[in-house]
């Protein structure tokens, strides 16, 4: 067994009075796609942003990539911060990929995948731009590189925002609900390639209510409600049947296709 890339022990999550994560314990596998699924409101967007530590977590550990990073609440309530240079160097070891592309819109293709190379890793132009064009060739955008983003599809536009991810080299790729704000014609390409993706071994954590794709790229599939980690295993037993209640429920409201034959 090979450690895992994410090791989440304890998590709490707390926004002020709300406890928006309770005791998390999860091991992302490495090299393996891991899809979070759960009702709206349950905290997966909650849960990943403290995997990309967009959100300091309240207490627990996260250890990525063999790196431990402790979270302590001390008893007045007050929380001890992580010093500003070890949250980045953590920060980089994942790329993140939202509902909504948030592709800087007076800016290319080309110029969205190659900003931060430049601006944040210092590569010279030329060659952050021939790095940020090998990875628009990877989504299948080359020829789309001078398009700005009003030019482009929305699975276009999301695949743009995949690559602006790739190239800056994370070990871990996070997507949150990635084809959620897509009309459904353009889910399959942005699925696609992220199965190419998966297929290269890159260690993927995926909130999706794509059961379908979870159901056939997962590794492993966690559900999440009201905050807590209810199951988590491979497919083949988180649709088996007995279920849990609360998951029986969730799969009832939220089958698609790729489920309901397996259902
Ligand atoms: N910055 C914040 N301040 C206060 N409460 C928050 C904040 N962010 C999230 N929450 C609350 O935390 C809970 C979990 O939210 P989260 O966005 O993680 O859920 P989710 O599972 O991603 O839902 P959805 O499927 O709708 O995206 C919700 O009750 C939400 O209102
Ligand atoms: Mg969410």
């Amino acid at each position: 067994m090979s450690l895992p890339a994410i090791a989440i022990t304890k998590l709490v999550k707390r926004f002020g009075d709300s406890t928006v994560l309770q005791d998390i314990d999860l091991e992302i596998p490495e090299g393996k796609v891991s899809c979070l699924i759960g009702p709206s409101g349950s905290g997966k967007s909650t849960l990943l942003r403290c995997l990309a530590f967009l959100e300091e977590p309240t207490s627990g550990m996260i250890t990525i990539n063999g790196e431990a990073l402790g979270f302590f609440e001390a008893p007045n309530g007050k929380r001890e911060r992580l010093p500003p240079a070890q949250i980045r160097a953590v920060r980089a070891k994942t790329g993140m990929v939202f509902q909504q592309f948030n592709l800087w819109p007076h800016m290319t293709a080309l110029g969205n995948v190659s900003e931060a190379l430049k601006t944040v890793h210092k590569l010279p132009k030329g060659e952050a731009e021939a790095r940020a064009l090998a990875q628009l060739r990877k989504v299948g955008l080359e020829n789309r590189a001078n398009h700005y983003p009003s030019q482009l599809s929305g699975g276009q536009q999301q695949r743009v925002a995949i690559a602006r991810a790739l190239a800056l080299e994370p070990k871990i790729m996070l997507f949150d609900e990635p084809t959620s704000a897509l009309d459904p014609e353009l889910t399959g390409e942005v699925l696609n390639v992220m199965r190419d993706l998966a297929a290269e071994g890159m260690t993927m954590v995926v909130v999706t209510h794509e059961i379908g794709f979870a159901a056939t790229v997962a590794h492993q599939i966690s559900f999440l409600d009201h905050g807590r980690l209810l199951f988590s295993g491979p497919p083949s037993e988180i649709f088996a049947k007995p279920r849990h209640p609360r998951l029986d429920q969730f799969l009832d409201t939220y089958l698609d296709r790729g489920a309901s034959m397996l259902a």
